[in-house]
């Protein structure tokens, strides 16, 4: 079999024609099926027998369904109206403490979304040796551009300082600390040094997806899906509210991939799961639960809409909990969710297309016409 490399550039070598029936040619030369790929062979990290061009045949169905529940999702922030928004925003309506969780929440997502998607692209992409796994991160790096363009498009509807907004991340500190918490995860990746080719490496490596697929989007993002969609529940700034339960939907396929390329990654390198490996993680989430509590506090020093830091320790203890259970951890804290109708909003999400201001379907076919 051709070597290929984890690039993905196949390495020049001699290889050995082969002839079997269907595998010539129209003047019977045989083809070169040395290059055909063998599924078996397929792994998520350091695969070297595989080109990963190769799409199929498929190893991880999980990865392409994910890719496919992406793209029946895709749509557009321009889509959203946002003129009850504005008319809101510019009105006395808005109290300052509620203009406050607004701005912070734009504000932290707006540069959230392109850590997100950087740590993709500059990051994970390379190592991930698997076509089909590929094929999602490719997705969902232009859903994470979706995502920040959804932010540029609310700061120039809502009139805002978009310096401001998308350099809160330098300047609030409840922001800054989550953010060069993961920024930190990135940056190990990114030393030219670095390799999976160590069980150090598959181990730094697993740390950076913890930190991104279930801290980033799997509980910082939630807290902000909370306050955000309680305007949401009061029938007030629901253009912002509908773009965020367009993000949430996006984001909980983001989850669930990222559980399921940590979880394959475990089960084909069983040495990485070690007990040391385990603690660390745990007290990653110890940590991102103190950054996340302290943002709340932020956004909320004297309660909003119903809404409080307390009830927020309450629920990223809970979100943690779930999401410790899904890559093998035990459960720590053992908290109430304090808002259960953000679980009936995921679930919403998932059965029917709640967005009636929608102007696009994407999932339906249009034929093409060709000019001859
Ligand atoms: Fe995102
Ligand atoms: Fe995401």
């Amino acid at each position: 079999m051709a070597a290929v490399s984890v690039d993905g550039m196949i390495q020049t070598g001699p290889t050995t024609p082969v002839t079997a029936a269907g595998c010539c040619g129209a003047n019977g030369e045989a083809y070169d099926l040395s290059k055909r790929i063998n599924v078996d062979d397929k792994r998520l990290l350091n695969c070297a027998a595989v080109d990963v061009n190769q799409l199929m045949p498929l190893k991880y169905e999980w990865a392409w369904e994910h890719y496919l529940n992406g793209c029946a999702n895709h749509w557009m922030p321009t889509e959203v109206p946002m003129q009850r928004d504005i008319e809101l925003w510019r009105s006395n309506a808005l109290t300052d403490a509620e203009r406050q969780v607004i701005l912070r929440n734009l504000g932290f997502f707006s540069t959230g979304e392109s850590l997100v998607g950087n740590n993709i692209v500059l990051a994970i992409f390379k190592h991930i040796t698997n076509s089909e796994a590929r094929q999602y991160l490719l997705r969902q790096a232009f859903e994470e551009a979706i995502h920040t363009h959804t932010f540029h498009y609310c700061v120039e509807s809502l009139g805002l300082d978009g310096r401001e907004v998308f350099n809160m991340y330098n300047e609030v500190a409840s922001i800054q600390g989550k953010d060069q918490f993961v920024m930190d995860l990135t940056s190990s990746v990114l030393d030219p040094n670095f390799t999976t080719d160590t069980l150090e490496g598959k181990q730094e490596f697993l740390k950076n997806l913890v930190g991104f697929y279930v801290i980033m989007e799997g509980i910082f993002f939630y807290s902000g899906f909370v306050m955000i969609l309680s305007f949401n529940r009061q029938n007030r700034m629901t253009g912002i509210g509908e773009q965020f339960q367009y993000i949430l939907r996006d984001e909980t396929i983001h989850l669930n991939f990222g559980v399921d390329l940590i979880n394959g990654i475990k089960q084909e390198n069983p040495d990485v799961w070690t007990p040391e490996l385990q603690a660390e993680i745990e007290q990653m989430i110890d940590t991102a639960l103190d950054y996340e509590v302290a943002y709340a506090k932020d956004c909320l020093p004297d309660g909003v809409l119903g809404l409080n830091a307390n009830q927020f320790r309450e629920y990223v203890q809970y979100i943690a909990d779930r999401r410790m259970e899904r890559i093998g951890l035990n459960a720590k804290w053992g908290s109430k969710n304090p808002f259960p109708w953000m679980s009936e909003t995921i679930d919403l999400s998932k059965e029917k297309n709640f967005f009636e201001t929608r102007v696009t379907e994407y999932t339906s076919s249009a034929s093409l016409v060709w000019d001859d």
